[in-house]
């Protein structure tokens, strides 16, 4: 019986056959290219998406009310989400959840479960969100990009905090989730088929540098709306990261606050070690299938050095320095 359920589960992330007709009609005429894991994805707005995702982002878009006070985490695929929703977390209820109490809501659930994505997770598989149970100020997610935002978020005052990471991490960090959700799929392609998909913009969510950059200039142009970061810049500088992304949110950190070790202690629950080894992260799994341990793998900066191969590396300065030059964005350890 376990085993079924699970197997229903695996199953559901990849699904396309609960798709709706009218989303059956839209991918007959969406341009589609050849998708990492599954059949195809396609391009709806500009953006790689695959099936049961753009299900879910055209609800979204259709039926979204974003209220002034909500907070949405945007970020490309692989980007450190994760660790961005803890923080977030953390950070926007240390009044309701103290972070020193011993049953924070982050010891025992995944962070995707306290800030749920909203094409996935919340309008995914024809679902009518319950906003009800939320509190204020409402913590949502997505990896949409800019131009396909629900109409609402764009003229409300919601604020939108954009998480990146350097390419060739985000490929490598990619290739392995891929490759995990793949053991249940047929299809194994190569590590330089992907990369070749990457480089072409055919990954989830992408073309990357189109995501990034769109946000980026949405960052420069509306800084009080569009709060840019990266992961490496919350590797190398996580307190400064941190009370920066307090400032923004207008609810800095008092000096009583920093005093009694508030901000450390933040960053010491939602850090890698501490995450991963927490048992919900360890044995638990996501309603849509993947196991909350994949997404605490290696948690490094530059872990694109042991797999990059002279060729793949060259490929991808070049269409970085093609992509970024003149637009004042810079990526770290490329
Ligand atoms: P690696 O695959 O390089 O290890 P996302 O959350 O957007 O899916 O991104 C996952 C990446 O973030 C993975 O990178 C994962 O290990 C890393 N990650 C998850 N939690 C983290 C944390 N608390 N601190 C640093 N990196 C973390």
């Amino acid at each position: 019986m376990n085993d079924k359920l699970n197997n229903i589960t695996e199953k559901k992330y990849l699904q396309e056959d609960n798709l709706s007709e009218e989303c059956k009609k839209l991918l007959s005429i969406l341009p589609k290219g050849k998708a990492w894991i599954g059949s195809y994805i396609y391009n709806y707005q500009g953006c790689w998406i695959p099936p049961r995702l753009l299900q879910g982002m055209i609800a979204c878009q259709q039926q979204f009310q974003a209220e002034d006070s909500d907070i949405i985490l945007v970020t490309t695929p692989k980007s450190g989400t994760t660790w961005l929703k803890s923080l977030l977390f953390a950070l926007v209820n240390r009044v309701r959840h103290p972070i020193f109490e011993p049953n924070h809501p982050l010891l025992v659930k995944n962070p995707h479960v306290l800030v749920p994505f909203l094409e996935h997770e919340l309008y995914g598989d024809g679902h009518v969100p319950d906003f009800s149970t939320f509190t204020s100020p409402r913590l949502l997610a997505t990896h949409m990009p800019f131009a396909t935002l629900p109409k609402s978020v764009l003229d409300s005052k919601t604020k939108l905090i954009y998480l990146c990471r350097n390419p060739k991490d985000t490929f490598i960090s990619m290739w392995h989730f891929a490759n995990n959700l793949r053991c249940h799929h047929k299809d194994t392609n190569s590590i330089h088929e992907m990369f070749d998909l990457f480089c072409e913009g055919l990954s989830f969510s992408g073309p990357f540098w189109n995501h990034v950059l769109d946000y980026w200039k949405q960052s420069i142009e509306n800084p009080n709306k569009v709060f840019f970061l990266m992961y490496e810049e919350i590797k190398e500088k996580p307190k400064i990261q941190l009370k920066r992304l307090a400032e923004f949110l207008e609810s800095p950190f008092s000096t009583e606050e920093e005093n009694c070790g508030v901000v450390d202690e933040i960053l010491r629950m939602c850090s890698f070690e501490k995450l991963k080894s927490l048992e919900v992260n360890t044995n638990g799994k996501l309603s849509s299938g993947e196991e909350n341990k994949v997404f605490f793998r290696r948690g490094e900066i530059g872990d694109w050095r042991n797999y990059f191969t002279t060729e793949m590396n060259d490929k991808l300065n070049h269409i970085i320095e093609e992509k970024f030059q003149g637009t004042g964005l810079k990526f770290q350890y490329v």
